[in-house]
C-alpha cells in the first residue's frame, strides 16, 4: 500500500473544478485518507518546491501557487503513486492526453491543475509538509472484496 500527497491547486479551487477532480479519484475507488484547504505561503512554498528555488519559473510558479487557497490530500492505494500520476496525465496540459485530467481541463504548463507526488520519497517528504500524523485517518473500505481479488 502506497501513500501520495495531492494538491488541488489555486487554478482548480478557481476553477470550481474540485468536485470533479476528487470524483475522478473516488471513481477509480482510491482512498481519501486526509483532505484539508489551506493557504500555501512562500515560505511552504520554497519547501514543497526545493528542487524547482533555483530555476526560472520558480517565481512565477510560487506567486501561482500562493494566489489562492488549494486543497491538499492524502491517498492511499497500491502503486497509487504511479497510478494518480497516470491519471493526470503530462506536466504539460497541452500535451497530456485526452482523457487524463490535465488532457481534458487544463492548457498551461504552469496552471496544471492537479500536483501529486512522484515517487515514495517524494510522498514521505511532502505528507510531512502538509499533515501532521494525527491529521491522517486511515480506514478499511467495505467496498474492499468488490475492487479486487484477494490476492491482488
Ligand atoms: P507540479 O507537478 O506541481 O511540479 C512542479 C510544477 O512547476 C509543475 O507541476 C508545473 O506547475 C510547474 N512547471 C514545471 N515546469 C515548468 C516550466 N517550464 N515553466 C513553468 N512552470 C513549470
Amino acid at each position: 500500500m502506497e501513500r501520495s500527497l495531492i494538491l488541488l491547486k489555486p487554478d482548480c479551487v478557481q476553477r470550481r473544478l474540485i468536485g470533479k477532480i476528487i470524483a475522478r479519484f473516488e471513481e477509480k475507488a482510491i482512498n481519501i485518507v486526509a483532505m484539508k484547504m489551506i493557504q500555501v505561503t512562500p515560505d511552504l512554498s520554497k519547501q514543497h518546491y526545493a528542487e524547482h528555488v533555483e530555476k526560472p519559473f520558480y517565481g512565477g510558479l510560487e506567486e501561482f501557487i500562493t494566489g489562492a487557497p488549494v486543497v491538499a490530500m492524502v491517498l492511499e492505494g497500491l502503486e497509487v503513486i504511479r497510478v494518480v500520476r497516470d491519471m493526470l496525465g503530462a506536466t504539460n496540459g497541452l500535451k497530456a492526453a485526452a482523457g487524463t485530467i490535465r488532457g481534458d481541463f487544463s492548457s498551461s504548463r504552469q496552471m496544471n491543475l492537479v500536483h501529486a507526488s512522484d515517487s515514495p520519497e517524494s510522498a514521505t517528504r511532502e505528507i510531512n509538509l502538509y499533515f501532521k500524523e494525527s491529521e491522517l485517518c486511515p480506514y478499511e473500505p467495505t467496498l474492499t472484496p468488490w475492487l479486487k481479488a484477494g490476492d491482488e
